[in-house]
């Protein structure tokens, strides 16, 4: 396995690939590695002779200090996961690579980051956006791997890349859970134990929005009002948002379903240590 830190190198790594006609699939992460990231691996593994991660923990997407401080950075262990996965280069520049001195170049989404995660993290996405652009510049890949999980995310990057005309065919993959179905994530070792008992919360909300919308549910008040109910029965959970919309634009639902509606959550958790811990989690209610 290529552990590879400079663009240059990358790009060097990407043409030689694509000589030797190597579909080349990259999954972007910013580490502390989990079965979510190894099941956007096992895909791409699917799709392409060279597989590629990379490990970033990308500081222009943090719009909160203490959040960058606090992210888990588990690098040796990280590699040694990879590894195992048996991916075949792992991207690790240092933040001066990717952001020489004197950035000052951006690349912004305007509508769909307006809602839902955009809306509670400003400049959230313009980080993830410019980040995801140059690790696209620098790996030069045929396919990227993204979750499901980060349901805005991926809905941002599928328009950057039709709009900026980006040859990269993107990819999404279903959210991974615990056995218990909270949706792993990074920040899931942050909590505190009750918290950790009491984040189920959302998965709950998500199945009771879900079973409603099957059983005939079409109000889109009164589907809110169901999440936000179980999310009350944890009395640690503080809401950030809780949101019914359009899979597609984002947009708030109309007042009755017509068509799928995306039901999207963030909530914080008290962590074991310092600031509360931010969870998300999503599902697309059909009928
Ligand atoms: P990170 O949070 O490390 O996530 C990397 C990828 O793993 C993302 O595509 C995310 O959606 C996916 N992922 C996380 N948890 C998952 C789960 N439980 N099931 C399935 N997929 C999951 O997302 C980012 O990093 C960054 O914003 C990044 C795209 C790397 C840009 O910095």
């Amino acid at each position: 396995m290529r552990v590879v830190e400079s663009r240059r190198e990358l790009q060097e790594l990407s043409d030689r690939g694509r000589v030797a006609g190597h579909r080349i699939a990259l999954v972007p992460t910013m580490g502390a590695l989990h079965a979510g990231h190894l099941s956007l691996v096992s895909l791409a593994r699917e799709r392409a002779e060279q597989v590629w991660a990379s490990i970033f923990v990308n500081p222009t997407q943090f719009e909160n200090p203490a959040d960058l401080t606090a992210y888990p950075r588990t690098l040796e262990r990280d590699l040694e996961a990879c590894r195992a996965a048996g991916i075949d280069a792992v991207f690790t520049p240092s933040a001066a690579e990717l952001y020489p001195e004197n950035s000052q170049t951006w690349v912004e989404v305007s509508e769909l980051t307006r809602t839902l995660c955009g809306a509670s993290r400003p400049g959230h996405f313009r980080g993830v956006a410019t980040v995801v652009s140059k690790l696209f510049l620098a790996a030069k890949p045929h396919v990227a791997v993204f979750g499901e999980k980060d349901y805005q995310q991926l809905a941002v990057l599928r328009r950057m890349v039709a709009d900026l005309g980006f040859d990269v065919e993107i990819v999404g993959g279903p959210i991974v859970r615990e056995a218990d179905g909270l949706a792993l994530s990074s920040r899931n070792v942050r909590l505190a134990p009750e918290a950790r008992r009491q984040a189920l919360a959302l998965v709950r909300a998500l199945e009771a929005a879900e079973a409603a919308v099957k059983a005939g549910e079409r109000s889109s008040a009164a589907l809110l009002d169901l999440a936000r109910s179980e999310i009350a029965r944890a009395p640690l959970a503080r809401i950030d948002y809780v949101e019914l919309c359009d899979p597609d634009s984002l947009q708030p639902s109309l007042a009755e379903l017509d068509g799928p509606g995306l039901l999207a959550l963030a909530v914080y958790f008290p962590s074991g240590a310092g600031d509360p811990v931010r969870l998300i989690d999503n599902r697309v209610l059909r009928f």
